[in-house]
């Protein structure tokens, strides 16, 4: 770095030495989900006998000259490792074929530099180095943390080829399609995500006076909500749309720069993610006043009896595509009523809905991406699956299908749900839904714009 200063001989020697014992760093106990995670493991070497498989936690990304974007894990190292922190950039798991079935799980991990004369990396290394990033388990440490056999990760090691799971299609799919069934686990990890998520919406109506007198109140909103994940969690699952007015009409309004209107709607859309790294994906629509106006609840009834048929539709053996039907039938009804379409028949409806109502939930706000359409799209919810139904309505302020009453407004009401063995529960049901619930809650924590 060219402001850092040279290391004399003196002070290598000095800086060597010195040194109490230090204890093992947090995160070198055995971990309580070590065996889930030979489980999960388990599961995935059933399915590529004699097939070398590399799951890299994935490497750090340079945001603006020597300073990186924090680090996050991929998903599927988190998930077959538990390994979830920021130290975790570089670190590769491999599963080496074991003879003809099983496999044998080596997970390389980067040594901790020692505080000898010889390495000056322990406060030099600003990437890695303890004085400057914190102490992390060393290969040792997180062997008895994980209970996987740990090798040191060479800085140029060239590792074997073998099916990679960052490029390897198959794998990619069959780490999806494992994951799609949640454990009871991982579900009470989603429940707690769900839950500071409910505060962070809490804390955002709280802060709306604020918000509404700041010329960015949306990014006030983002940074609001923002501290609610810091704080409880490893930060938001996503990037925080806090969408004011017809800005509600762009599904991923992440820009988050405008001003609020105490007029509008404000669509809010995020998630607090866990230490876990388990994130949820919750919408709630508000009306910066406090109170609905009479056009704005008629949009959002719709929404909401969209939504309601959705979670309807939920339940083991229904198909995953159920629920998005049942609450577009509900949309391309109500615009008919209002005359906006001629027919609830086709597909019309979807120019005023632009995306699909739901998807899986997990370590990734759209988990199990990769999974193929058999196991998701075109397939059957089972019990333990959780995701979000959040139909939505985007009435773009230039449209000119629609009542110039109607144009601007845009809402999507976002849950998150887990399939039970006969239905659905509402995970995020400490949020109101209704409209008269909104306006109660709103009124309680003092946000009424007047
Ligand atoms: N927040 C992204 C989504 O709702 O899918
Ligand atoms: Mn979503
Ligand atoms: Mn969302």
């Amino acid at each position: 770095m060219s402001h850092d200063l040279p290391v004399s001989d003196e002070l290598a020697a000095f800086m060597g030495a010195g040194w109490a014992a230090v204890p093992p760093p947090p995160g070198s106990a055995r971990s309580p989900l070590a065996d889930a995670t030979a489980a999960r493991r388990g599961r995935l070497s059933a399915r590529f006998p004699g097939e070398r498989l590399i799951v890299p936690a994935g490497t750090a990304k340079v945001r603006s000259n020597d300073c990186d974007f924090r680090f996050r894990p991929h998903s599927a190292y988190a998930w077959l490792t538990g390994l979830t922190g920021e130290d975790q950039a570089g670190h590769v798991l491999v599963l080496e074929p074991d003879g003809p079935h099983g496999h044998q799980a080596v997970l390389y991990v980067r040594p901790r530099p020692p505080r000898s004369a010889g390495s000056s990396a322990f406060y030099r290394d600003r990437r890695h180095g303890e004085f400057w990033v914190g102490r992390s388990p060393d290969p040792a440490e997180t062997e008895r943390a994980t209970g996987i056999r740990c090798a040191p990760l060479e800085a140029d090691a060239v590792l074997p080829p073998g099916r990679d799971a960052t490029g390897d299609g198959e794998l990619a799919a069959v780490l999806s399609e494992l994951r799609l069934v949640k454990d009871a686990w991982e579900i009470g990890q989603l429940q707690q995500a769900v839950n500071h998520t409910a505060a962070g919406f809490e804390d955002v109506v709280r802060a709306l006076p604020r918000a509404l007198a700041h010329p960015r109140g949306e990014r006030w909103i983002e940074g609001v909500f923002g501290l609610r994940a810091r704080a409880e969690g490893n930060g938001t699952g996503y990037e925080t749309i806090a969408a004011s007015g017809a800005h509600a009409c762009v599904l991923h309004w992440t820009r988050n720069d405008g001003r609020l209107n105490p007029r509008d709607l404000l669509l809010l859309d995020a998630g607090v993610e866990t230490d876990t790294l388990y994130t949820a994906d919750v919408t709630r629509t508000l009306p910066l006043s406090g109170r609905f106006t009479p056009v704005q609840r008629q949009v959002y009834e719709l929404v909401l009896a969209a939504q309601d048929a959705g979670i309807a539709a939920l339940k083991p053996g229904a198909s995953f595509r159920d629920f998005h039907r049942a609450g577009m039938r509900v949309i391309a009804e109500g615009l008919t009523d209002w005359g906006v379409l001629r027919t609830p028949d086709g597909d019309l409806h979807r120019r005023y809905t632009l995306c699909s109502s739901g998807h899986m939930l997990g370590l990734d706000v759209h988990d199990c991406a990769q999974a193929r359409a058999d196991a998701y799209l075109d397939g059957v919810l089972e019990e333990g699956q959780v995701l979000t139904v959040e139909p939505g309505l985007y009435l773009q302020p230039d449209d000119e299908t629609l009542p110039p009453a109607l144009r601007g407004i845009g809402v999507r009401i976002e849950d998150d749900l887990v399939i039970t063995a006969n239905g659905a529960r509402l995970m995020s049901g400490a949020l109101p839904r209704t409209p008269d619930a909104i306006e109660a809650w709103m009124g309680e924590l003092g946000a009424a714009a007047g």
